[in-house]
């Protein structure tokens, strides 16, 4: 089996790429650096600096490809409400210029990275995938339009395509941009600097945190699962976790007192996101395996921003 991963060189794409290629999958991937560092990737991986929007690029790399996963994207919420333009052109034209090269050379499926910011907020939790779509900030309205784009172009080119809703991903790698950085790898920075970790609304938001591993598990079961056509399916760890208790969390897991500072003027945006995991059971055999002190231990353990020594080395993908 050959694969191309756009975005390969990020944080889940890397990951993704990894694992692959280990297991003897002949592995492309395309990436413009904008965010990612392809150092991240191993060595059989086959790195290509490009734009996802570049559709002649795409249709070399397309060639004897049967599963293309579709991460490329920007990723920054507070950007996107800054910068919608930008969102759209890279996040929806960038899937559309995907859809169409694939349509034009030929693939058996696409697995789209959507994300759980789709839901937005909702009367009930946890959220599944037959609930109206409330996106709240551009980045969220491009991944639920990146999704259309996916299931109307591939019934009308009769390739398969399924997305995947993913909640929030945590693990080794994942960059800490100083403008959006993720909750989990700031929050434990802060902590063990023994700096102060700000939260936002008393602190009572609740999410679901899912291992890297967790989420590579999904994206390769949907490469090849049968029945999920046309398909979205919920991807996290099903565990419904405050901020406070990510904190106490954090704290424990790097031996390190957490001094946490409320910020009361500002919201933390939506208030409860927790993915509901039946479909991703029935149709993808997931099971989530890291429980979130595993994945925080592991985090500390292999990160060499955190408690790692630089011998570890590369990104761990298991
Ligand atoms: N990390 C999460 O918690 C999470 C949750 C939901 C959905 N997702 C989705 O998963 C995917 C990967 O996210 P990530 O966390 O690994 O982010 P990331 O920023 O680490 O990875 C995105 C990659 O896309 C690349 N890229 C950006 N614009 C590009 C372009 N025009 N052409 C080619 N490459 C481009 C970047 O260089 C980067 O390597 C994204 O589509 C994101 O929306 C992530």
């Amino acid at each position: 089996m050959r694969v191309l991963i756009t975005g390969g060189a990020g944080f889940i794409g890397a990951h993704l790429a990894n694992r692959m290629a280990l297991r003897g999958v002949g592995v492309r991937v395309l990436d413009d650096l904008s965010s990612g560092n392809p150092a991240n990737l191993a060595a059989g991986v086959n790195f290509n600096r490009g734009d996802v929007r570049d559709v002649p690029k795409l249709w070399a790399l397309l060639q004897g490809v049967d599963v293309v996963f579709h991460l490329a994207a920007l990723v920054s919420v507070p950007a996107s409400v800054l910068y919608p333009r930008e969102y759209n052109d890279v996040n929806v034209g960038g899937t559309v210029a995907l859809l169409e090269a694939c349509r034009d050379v030929g693939v058996r499926r696409v697995v789209l990275a959507s994300s759980a910011t789709v839901y937005g907020d909702q009367a009930r939790q946890p959220v599944t995938e037959e609930m109206a779509p409330n996106p709240a900030v551009p980045y969220a309205v491009s991944k639920l339009a990146a999704e259309r784009y996916l299931f109307t172009i591939g019934r009308l080119s009769n390739f398969e395509t399924v997305a995947l809703r993913i909640f929030n991903a945590y693990g080794p790698g994942q960059p800490l941009p100083p403008t959006h950085a993720p909750v989990v790898p700031l929050f434990m920075q802060q902590i063990i600097g023994r700096g102060s970790v700000i939260v936002f609304g008393g602190g009572n938001q609740t999410r679901d945190y899912v291992y890297i591993d967790d989420v590579v598990d999904a994206l390769i079961s949907a490469s090849t699962a049968g029945a999920v056509n046309q398909e979205t399916i919920n991807v996290g760890s099903g565990q419904e976790t405050s901020m406070r208790q990510l904190i106490e969390q954090i704290a424990v897991t790097s031996h390190a007192h957490a001094s946490v500072i409320e910020n009361t003027e500002a919201s933390g945006g939506i208030q409860h996101l927790v993915a509901d995991l039946t479909k991703a059971r029935q149709l993808l055999k997931y099971k989530p395996r890291t429980l979130l002190s595993d994945g925080l231990r592991k985090l500390y353990e292999l990160d060499e921003r955190f408690g790692a020594r630089s011998s570890l080395g590369k990104v761990s993908t298991h």
